[in-house]
């Protein structure tokens, strides 16, 4: 294709001379000849002529360099058309702090529907600044409750608002600045202590400001003593090159990381599973002093960690089966709870 329209090009530019003298010569030639005129008019009519007949060809070639170009455009055009088709749907309402809460009002949601619901007429209220805990076994939709609540999925029926807010209309991005999401798969960056919980947002040597934020932030996640207990402190590196952390260090890092942010939502998915007692004992602490500060939900398969939650949600295969806190849940007769802490022995 391009070697074609290369050669036509050369082809258009190269007989654009021998055309224009042979057209000019043929001009002299009849009217000196057969209409007997003086020569100076029309030396000055030829040249006016030639000038003509270039502007006429150099359509041609701007011609073909358009077509050469267009198929480019229209490649381009048309991943720009897929790339809108295929956006996150938005919505307007651009949302500040959580006010007031988080309401589920009979929300259903299916990955597949011809496999069926994976959360059924799920409803519930997390109200702002409380500490919510999420349990239930594998496969009983925890996460997904998380993923709707972040706005990463949408409920096939029922509604999820957010201070009221349906979740439809709200401006997502707004909405995601104010959760901190704390993974089990987080990763350390090979770099100082302050730099992982800053996430290089500035110089911590510098700006006075910037470091009394970090420090906050590792109080806050119960590891300002260690970090200030090393000759380095916050400029210790961790990660490949510097100090290897526990897992327990590594969460409660993963925390500080997350409360730099300020978020007015903490959501903690699996956060303690693989930690041993006394350092579950000291996250669970962490956010036993997030309480008012924050909203705070949970997702943990060791029920220790939820001892303080306000408010603990039991699911099984989608449905919210149990609500209430943790003691008179436990002690309910026949509750699913009571049996599921008596399975971890608490
Ligand atoms: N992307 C997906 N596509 C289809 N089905 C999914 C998808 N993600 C999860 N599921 C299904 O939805 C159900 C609930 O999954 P979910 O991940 O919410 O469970 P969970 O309570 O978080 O489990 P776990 O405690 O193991 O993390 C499961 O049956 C799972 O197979
Ligand atoms: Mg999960």
């Amino acid at each position: 294709m391009t070697a074609r329209l290369n050669r036509v090009l050369a082809f258009t530019n190269a007989a654009r001379e021998p055309i224009a003298v042979l057209v000019i010569v043929s001009i002299a030639i009849v009217q000196l000849s057969l209409l007997q005129q003086p020569l100076a008019p029309i030396m000055v009519s030829i040249l006016l002529f030639y000038r003509g007949v270039n502007a006429v060809l150099g359509v041609h070639s701007s011609w073909q360099t358009v077509i050469a170009q267009a198929g480019s455009i229209e490649v381009v055009r048309d991943e720009f058309a897929r790339l809108a088709d295929e956006a996150e749907p938005n919505g307007r309402t651009v949302i500040g702090p959580l006010r007031d809460g988080i309401e589920f009002r009979d929300v259903c949601f299916a990955y597949d529907e011809r496999i069926g619901d994976v959360l059924d007429a799920v409803s519930f209220v997390i109200p702002a600044n409380a500490i919510v805990a999420i349990v239930g076994a594998s496969g009983a939709g925890k996460s997904t409750l998380i993923d709707l609540l972040t706005l990463l999925l949408q409920p096939r029926a029922g509604q999820l608002l957010i201070d009221g807010i349906p979740g439809i209309q709200i401006e997502k991005s707004s909405w995601r600045r104010q959760i901190g999401y704390v993974l089990q798969e987080a990763v350390i960056f090979d770099d100082s202590f302050a730099n992982n919980i800053c996430l290089w947002s500035g110089d911590p040597d510098a700006d006075l400001a910037l470091m009394a934020r970090i420090r906050l932030a590792a109080q806050s996640a119960h590891l300002l003593g260690y970090i200030d207990s090393l000759p380095n402190g916050f400029r210790t590196r961790v990660g490949d090159r510097g100090i290897r952390l526990s897992g327990g260090q590594r969460q409660r890092l993963f925390i500080a990381r997350e409360l730099f942010k300020e978020p007015s939502l903490l959501i903690l998915d699996e956060a303690t599973s693989s930690l041993d007692s006394e350092a579950e004992r000291v996250i669970q602490q962490s956010i036993d002093d997030l309480r008012g500060r924050m909203t705070v939900v949970i997702i943990a398969h060791r029920l220790a960690t939820v001892r303080s939650a306000d408010q603990v949600l039991v699911f099984d295969q989608g449905r919210l089966v149990e609500q209430g806190d943790y003691v008179s849940l436990r002690d309910q007769p026949g509750s699913r709870f009571g049996a599921m802490v008596a399975a971890q022995s608490l």
